[in-house]
């Protein structure tokens, strides 16, 4: 990320040059002007958080994806205060991690040839549909509903499985939060795999009818999720530790709807006990690899996904580094959790068009997105056991 101090010298030039609030003839705003000079607590990674206007919070992210780097913050305004500190199962399961066994060569031999890149590139093509599927607003509820039904579609027939809608007080979008209960003496240990469901677009984000297809970011993880569910009911997996399948809200405006829910799970003692995150798996832009992201994620759990995909995916992989919180593995690292976080490309090869209106499908790679898929039922299969 470009320091902080410079960016926010040319968030003074931005605010003068540019308005979020309505404008006569113009499409309407999201946010009153009275939203916009509300103060924000906002933590840009560093662990020391600032108070400052939502319009200047906001302008974080576009004014440093302007200049071609991306710069995350958490927006902690009203979030549930928790400790960082790993609970005690949670931490005897990583210190288990390095001698873990893999097990699952036998059900994982059939069902990762059941993955289907056809139904992925629907679900994408389905979500961009979407005007946009922001935090604020119609069309990001709409989506959120649709995501939910895609779930329950899937799991009619089985009553192990819950869908919810976790509603957020303050926006209107929810997360979706879809539970398959274990059956072995773990089964309060719990399994997590995510990606946000929102979208934006960063030249437009007053605009409660911005245009924002989000095709890569993040349409292609909430499709990869939704297909590795399938693949697990349809052969009739039942896991031994619980497994959830989340969709998060507001991601795009500082890791909002995962925030609430890892502080929710933390302030509950849930032993959630791995976490993987999606976020952008359609666009190969350092070759075909997947890139472990190495800041805000746990080493342990990393080291343990890389020999999944020795074993399993049987794709290359390397690492690199956001080098801020880059997306919602880091409101779970944040809350004492091992998270992990594959992502498509290198930072420097990523996918130049995220938050505009050119975020489409034609993007994307299907084959490459299907390592991610692998990946992923490999990974949910391998922890619940
Ligand atoms: N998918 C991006 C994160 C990303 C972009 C990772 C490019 C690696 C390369 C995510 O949706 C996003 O836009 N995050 C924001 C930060 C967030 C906390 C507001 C960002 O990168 O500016
Ligand atoms: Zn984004």
């Amino acid at each position: 990320m470009k320091k902080l101090t410079s960016v926010l010298s040319a968030i003074a030039v931005l605010l003068s040059t540019t308005t979020f609030a309505h404008q006569p003839g113009e499409a309407e705003s999201f946010f009153t002007k009275k939203d916009l000079a509300e103060k924000h607590l906002i933590d840009t990674g560093n662990g020391k958080p600032k108070w400052m206007p939502l319009s200047d919070a906001l302008k974080l992210g576009q004014l440093a994806h302007e200049s071609g780097r991306c710069g995350g913050f958490f927006d902690l305004t009203g979030m549930k205060e928790v400790s960082s500190k790993p609970l005690v199962p949670v931490e005897s399961f990583r210190l288990s991690l390095a001698d873990r066994a893999m097990t699952q060569q036998a059900y994982l031999a059939e069902s990762l040839s059941i993955l289907d890149t056809q139904r992925i590139f629907k679900t994408v093509s389905d979500l961009s549909a979407f005007r946009n599927r922001f935090y604020k607003g119609e069309h990001g509820v709409k989506a959120a509903n649709f995501i939910a039904d895609q779930f329950r579609t899937i799991a009619k027939n089985r009553n192990d499985i819950t869908v919810s809608m976790y509603g957020h007080k303050r926006w209107d979008q929810p997360s979706v939060v879809v539970t398959m209960k274990g059956t072995g003496p773990n089964a309060n240990e719990i399994v997590v795999i995510g990606g946000h469901e929102d979208s934006i677009n960063q030249s437009a984000f007053g605009s409660t009818n911005m245009n924002a297809p989000g095709a890569d970011d993040n349409a292609s993880s909430v499709a990869t999720i939704l297909e590795v569910f399938r693949v697990l009911v349809d052969t009739n997996f039942k896991p031994n530790r619980t497994l959830m399948f989340m969709t998060y809200a507001g991601e795009e405006v500082g890791l909002l709807g995962s925030q609430e829910i890892a502080n929710d799970f933390k302030s509950q003692k849930k032993a959630v006990v791995g976490v993987v995150q999606f976020d952008m798996t359609g666009f190969p832009g350092a070759g075909d690899q997947v890139v472990f992201m190495t800041d805000f994620t746990n080493p342990d759990l990393t080291r343990f996904s890389q020999k999944l995909m020795d074993t399993y995916v049987k794709a290359k992989w390397s690492t690199d580094q956001c080098g801020y919180a880059c997306s919602d593995h880091a409101s779970w690292h944040k809350a004492g959790y091992m998270s992990v976080m594959p992502f498509e490309a290198t930072m420097s090869g990523d996918n130049k068009d995220i938050h505009t209106t050119r975020d489409l499908i034609s993007k994307l790679d299907f084959q490459h997105g299907l390592h991610f898929a692998k990946l992923a039922l490999s990974f949910m299969a391998e922890l619940s056991q």
